[in-house]
Formats: C-alpha cells, structure tokens, sequence
C-alpha cells in the first residue's frame, strides 16, 4: 500500500531551545488546515484513498495523528529516536517489562513507586523472572548485584519516594558492560531538567499523568526509546494489548506540554523554598529533597539535571500531626498524584507505596509518620500558610 499523507514528513526542530520544542511540538500547527492547535482526530478507522493509496493511519489502535504528534513531541524533548504513548504510566511500564522473558534477572530501584514493584512482583514473577531491588545511588551496589543473565536495570533518580539520586552515566555503564536495558524512570523530574537518554539510557518510561500533562486531568503514560532496536517490540505492544493512548487525552497532553518549562520553573522554584521552611518547623522530623546542598546526592543531581523538581518527602514527629496535617489542609489537597498544578499532600503508607511489604518499607523510612508532597504552581505564600495553620 503507499502512502499519501499531509501528517507523515515532519521537520524535528532540533536547532530549536527546549522552550521553544515544547511549544511548537512535531508537526505543530496542522498541516492540512494549518490551525494552530493540532487537531484531535476523534476517530476508529481511516478512509482509504484507493485500492492500494492509504493516509499512514489505518485504525486509531496502531496510531492517530494526534497521538503520533504526542509521541514525535516527546522524542523530540527526550533527544530519543521514537515515543510510543500509552494509556497510563503503567501500561508503559507493563509494555517494558514485556521484554523480558524466564530466566531473566531484574535489577530495580531498591526504592520506587509501589504500582511498579507490583508489576514486577504480582504479574512477572510469576513467568520466572527474577527481581532484585537495589539502592543505586552507590553504583558499587549495583556492581554487586549484576550477572550474566542480568537483562535489564530499572532506574528511578530521584526515587519516589526517598529522592535518593543516582549516576545515570555510571549505571548506564554497567548495565552495557552486561549487554542489560538501561531503563530510566524520568516522571519526577522530566525533560525539561533531566534528560537521561543522552546521558546513557535506552529506554525513558514517564507516567504522563504527571507533569507532562501537568493537570492532574489525564491518566496517561509515555516510553521514549533511544534508537530503532525496540521500536518493533513497542509498536507490537500498542497493537496486540490495544494500550495506546486516546486522540483526547493525547491532545491534552500536547497542551499541557506547552508550558512544561513555566511550569517546571515555578515547581522547582516553590519547592526550594518550602523544603527550607519545613526543615525549620518543630514538628517536621527529617525532609527528603534532593536540593539541600547536605543531600547526598546533591553533586550527582548537578552534573545531570538542570533543577530538583517539585517532590518533597518528610517525616513528621507524631501520629497527631499526619492525621491533622491531612484532616486540616485546605488550600493544598489530601490526594494521591503528583505533578499538577495544584499542591498535593499524599500518604505513601496507605496510597502509593502500600504494594511495597511492610519490612522493605520500613527500612526505606516510609513509616506512618511520612508524607509526600508534590509542590504546586500557586503562590508558595499561600501553600506555606496552609501548612502552617495545619500543622500547628
Ligand atoms: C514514578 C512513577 N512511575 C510510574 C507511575 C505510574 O503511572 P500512572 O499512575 O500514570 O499509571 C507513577 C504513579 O504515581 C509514578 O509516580
């Protein structure tokens, strides 16, 4: 069949900053129609032109226009080769771990979020795969761990929710000395202030719901390859598990990505200023962020990102206080989630990190006084208010 389509050759912008990619995307405007806001192409199936001329689209489940532009916009952002966008950051993150087969060794995050160790555990275990959980921010752990069958290493930096911040050029070399899939977990801090691809990585996984949507609007999820070698593979998992994400949800995060850098900026800037305050209040035992000068981390989190992000973790002195804090916030939000515009306080204990086993997680510190807050796009005046009237 060949192929007659206005969507297929698009220029990648690569001269452009990132300020402007984000904005001006893939193809961008419509090329058909030329209107500035890509269009959302609410449809199953495509008219074929003739007998053997089609448009490239064939049924929305192998691709639409405006997902395909979500992903080229993506790879682009990325500096990968393509970007596949699924229907959660789960189902991309189920879509990686379908490369795996039995016998093969696993080495994850030691800390990392919940949804993901239960892939790995409630579903993959089962098919004979072994999982290791590894605290990579000191590499010579991960040196330890690695074997022969060693097919792929798991990385979140920084890890959700302890922050801990790892080498993603030096885990990357060892993961290539054993020929393993350097798989990067980049939700937290996003391309805008860390781009692992270029540093090492083949594969970036993104739960989309977070700040690549950025409001808290869309369940959505993004992996984002660092040549051809697992396109085939990923192409093969939109098209049999039907993941693939709708042309709506698609278009919302194409919109949401033009402000990613504002955003971003605003985040990183909020938190700074509210991880200092909360290491000052009496009540606030110990804060996790990767932006205090002290954080071990700290040099690694230079040399490979431009900024901390927007997540904050603490641990508080009492029981009394978690159940005031999440009773009595009101501008800030008690919800599970991170990355939108909006503060929100979660408890990991019972929310996102209750898949992870109580011993693992005690020993990680996330205890019944800990909280994690994704700092929002409001005054920090107001979010800084709000904590202190709900933790006095
Ligand atoms: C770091 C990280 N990865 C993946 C996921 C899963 O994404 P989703 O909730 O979009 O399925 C989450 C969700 O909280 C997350 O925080």
């Amino acid at each position: 069949m060949r192929d007659e389509c206005y969507y297929n050759d698009y220029d990648r912008k690569d001269n452009l900053h990132f300020d402007s990619k984000v904005v001006h995307g893939a193809l961008g405007c419509d090329p058909m129609t030329g209107s500035l806001s890509f269009p959302i192409f609410q449809t199953a199936t495509f008219k074929h032109r003739e007998f053997d001329v089609g448009t490239g689209f064939y049924y929305s489940r192998l691709q639409n226009p405006t997902r395909q532009e979500l992903e080229r916009t993506m790879a682009i952002l990325e500096e990968g080769s393509e970007a596949f966008a699924f229907t959660s950051g789960q189902a991309a993150n189920m879509s990686v771990f379908g490369m795996l087969k039995g016998g093969d060794h696993v080495i994850l995050s030691d800390d990392l979020y919940g949804g993901t160790y239960r892939i790995a555990e409630d579903i993959f275990r089962s098919l004979g795969i072994d999982f290791e959980y590894v605290d990579m921010s000191d590499i010579e752990n991960l040196e330890a761990a690695m074997r022969d069958c060693t097919r792929m290493v798991f990385l979140e930096t920084p890890t959700n929710p302890m922050m801990r911040v790892s080498d993603i050029r030096k885990v990357a070399e060892v993961a290539h000395r054993y020929n393993a899939v350097f798989v990067v977990d980049n939700t937290f801090l996003t391309p805008y202030f860390q781009r692992p691809i270029p540093l090492g990585a083949d594969i970036v996984v993104h739960s989309g719901t977070k700040y690549i949507c950025g409001h808290n609007d869309v369940i959505a999820g993004i992996v984002v390859i660092k040549d051809e070698t697992y396109s085939d593979h990923f192409r093969l998992q939109l098209k049999s598990r039907g993941n693939g994400l709708g042309p709506m949800d698609s278009w919302l995060l194409i919109r949401g990505l033009k402000t990613l850098s504002l955003r971003m900026e605003k985040h990183d800037a909020n938190a700074k200023i509210v991880a200092e305050w909360l290491r000052k209040h009496p009540k606030v035992k110990k804060v996790y962020y990767a932006g205090f000068e002290d954080h071990k981390g700290y040099a690694i989190s230079k040399s490979q990102s431009t900024g901390f992000g927007g997540m904050i973790s603490f641990e508080l002195d009492s029981m009394e206080s978690v159940r005031k804090l999440l009773s009595d916030v009101k501008m800030v939000l008690f919800a599970e989630s991170l990355g939108g515009t909006e503060t929100l306080v979660t408890y990991p204990l019972t929310q996102t990190h209750e898949s992870i086993p109580a011993d693992i997680r005690e020993q990680l510190g996330i205890n019944e006084r800990f909280i994690r807050i994704s700092i929002g796009i409001e005054d920090v005046r107001d979010i800084i208010a709000d904590l202190e009237q709900a933790l006095a």
